[in-house]
């Protein structure tokens, strides 16, 4: 079995035409069950993605087996071909507008879970007030939000057909949302070029004010406080304090 990937707790492998995602014992069965719930949910929507063969253990570890894709992921050729970028950069919000364009009524409502991670977050109880207030006053929307939407979870195919990968994120709520998330994973890489490049892309194409995804960058860098990356931590409360943008 050829790897495809490995994090501290998250081995990816791919074996003939099936790709099998283990997890370590740090992962909640839950999750691993939300996860193969959410990519079952999404592949009825349409989406091109790995559809989901096998939720099973292996070797007492919790295995997710799904489609193998043949290609390479968008970050390894925006890193390839750097002259191509806006032309990447264009096909990738294209393909997260086509995302938003969905409806998964069962899948979780990304309000909830933002409104658990403030919770969760560390914060002073003064700034989580600031924080659920903030969230409860944004419009209601159903759209699907990848959640993790970034070019490492995009597989292009040698005809160049684009699949989306990694599903664990995703809930139905606000397009800003899942472009504030995208934008901070940006910056978090000190892609900081890249970010621009995408908030301005995704703002033209869905003609929208950038103070739209901004509104969302304190809510959405709480939320990723809760990860308890230190190296992060200075940033994100930089983010989570700044309140007046304009
Ligand atoms: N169905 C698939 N076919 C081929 N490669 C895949 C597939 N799913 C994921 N990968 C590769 O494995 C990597 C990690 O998978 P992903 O689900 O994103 O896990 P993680 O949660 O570790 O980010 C992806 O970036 C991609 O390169
Ligand atoms: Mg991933």
């Amino acid at each position: 079995m050829e790897i495809l990937s490995e994090k501290l707790e998250k081995k990816s492998y791919r074996d003939g035409d099936v790709r099998i995602k283990i997890f370590g014992s740090s992962y909640k069965k839950s999750d691993i069950l939300n996860e193969a719930l959410n990519q079952a949910r999404v592949e009825e929507t349409g989406l091109a993605i790995p559809h989901l063969l096998e939720v099973k253990m292996i070797e007492g570890q919790w295995a997710i087996v799904t489609e193998f894709i043949e290609g390479e992921t968008l970050d390894k050729l925006m890193e390839k071909s750097p002259e191509k970028i806006s032309v990447y950069m264009e096909q990738f919000v294209k393909l997260q507008n086509e995302v938003l364009s969905k409806r998964a009524p069962l899948l979780n409502r990304l309000k909830d879970k933002m409104n658990r991670k403030i919770n969760e977050s560390g914060l002073n109880a003064t700034i989580r007030y600031d924080l659920h207030t903030r969230l409860n006053s944004m419009r209601e929307h159903s759209k699907v939000c990848h959640g993790d939407f970034n070019p490492s979870n995009i597989i292009v195919t040698p005809e160049d057909k684009m699949y989306i990968v990694d599903w664990s994120h995703a809930t139905q709520g606000n397009a800003s949302a899942d472009a504030a998330r995208t934008y901070l994973l940006f910056k978090l890489k000190k892609q900081d070029d890249l970010a621009e490049l995408y908030l301005n892309e995704f703002c033209k194409s869905n003609d929208i004010a950038k103070q739209y995804v901004r509104e969302w960058m304190p809510i959405v860098a709480a939320s990723q406080l809760v990860k308890g990356n230190e190296s992060e931590k200075e940033f994100l409360l930089r983010w989570v304090d700044v309140v007046d943008y304009d």
